[in-house]
């Protein structure tokens, strides 16, 4: 496939994120497929990944030899998958853990009872994702979208560094298109001002996982970890279900199922070499951060959001 079209398919947004795409580019990729075993010996650990995406990459990484920890929010729904998950992979390792991501002091707690039971960790997915229809607070008193894209994500990968340092460590961020429409909330990143849109609130925190993967990369850099961004395409899954009804509605048929969704995610995990970081990806190629001019932000604007990230997550900002 010739890059034009590629890009034809990326601006087109409708044949671009739905199966067509996937279709249309995968003819490029036969020999671009993880190789059997190819996460054989590595640990990993998937959040959200009782439900859609993330099952199918829990399962992706697993057929792909990988011990998968299952990061949950709901214990009864996270056992209900990893049984089903058991009967389609048999043997396949598989953990169940519990913990709400948004919530930083479970999400500290659950860090350190994991790096006293394991002593590697190779990926790590952060996929959990919610769409809140009106403004809801965390625990720690921020907006649910961004604490549970960007706060919780950013505090776990950040304790977890002692069992990820080392071997080719790779971070995904499962972000979304959406984030093409917004800029970065650099004033307002908790969302107090103005009428509250869970979509708009949706695509700011996934604007700023997408904006903040170089920084997140710059971090842990002497880790070696590798921070991708991506985004899925439109995937039929519960969550774009009960969050984007009329859309799905209007879709349904051309709707990526979740395997197709999780490809790039698998596939920037296990995939040789390891593509390089702070990019965000769709359909196994990197893509721009921005179609419009409007909503580009400047390096300043960059690192203040970085900052009140850090704070918001009572990080060190060394
Ligand atoms: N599907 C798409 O087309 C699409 C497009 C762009 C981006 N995405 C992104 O892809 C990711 C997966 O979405 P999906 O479509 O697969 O939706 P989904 O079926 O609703 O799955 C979302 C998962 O995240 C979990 N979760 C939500 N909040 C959590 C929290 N605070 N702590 C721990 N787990 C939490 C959910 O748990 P419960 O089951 O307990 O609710 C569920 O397992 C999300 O980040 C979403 O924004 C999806």
């Amino acid at each position: 496939m010739t890059g034009l079209v590629d890009t034809a398919l990326d601006r087109a947004v409708v044949p671009g994120y739905t199966k067509i795409g996937y279709w249309v580019r995968r003819r490029g990729w036969e020999r671009d497929d993880p190789r059997p075993g190819a996460l054989h010996g590595r640990r990993a650990l998937v959040t959200g990944a009782n439900s859609g995406l993330g099952r199918a990459t829990a399962l992706g990484l697993a057929r792909l030899g990988a011990s998968v920890h299952l990061v949950v929010r709901n214990e009864e729904r996270g056992r209900t998958a990893l049984e089903e998950l058991r009967g389609e992979l048999p043997g396949a390792d598989l953990h169940l853990e519990v913990c709400d991501i948004s919530d930083l002091d479970a999400v500290r707690r659950f860090a350190a009872g994991l790096l006293a039971r394991i002593d590697r960790l190779d990926v790590v997915v952060h996929n959990a994702g919610a769409l809140p229809p009106e403004r809801t607070e965390s625990v720690d008193g921020h907006e649910l979208s961004v604490a549970t894209h960007v706060l919780g994500p950013l505090v776990l990968t950040d304790l977890l560094r002692p069992a990820l340092a080392g071997r080719d460590p790779r971070v995904v961020l499962v972000s979304s298109g959406g984030m093409y429409t917004q800029r970065l909330p650099v004033h307002d990143p908790d969302y107090r001002r103005g009428s509250y849109r869970g979509t708009v609130a949706y695509a700011r925190s996934k604007r700023m996982q997408v904006t903040l993967a170089p920084l997140m990369q710059q971090r842990w850099s002497t880790d070696g970890i590798t921070v991708h961004a991506m985004h899925p395409g439109w995937a039929d899954t519960p969550g774009f279900a009960s969050s984007l009804p009329l859309l799905r509605t209007v879709t349904r048929p051309l709707l990526r199922d979740a395997v197709l969704g999780a490809d790039t995610i698998i596939w920037l995990a296990a995939t040789e070499p390891t593509p390089p970081g702070g990019q965000f990806w769709q359909d196994r190629a990197a893509r721009p951060e921005h179609y419009h001019k409007a909503t580009r932000e400047t390096e300043d604007e960059r690192h203040q959001v970085w900052a009140w990230v850090l704070e918001a997550a009572g990080l060190d900002p060394a």
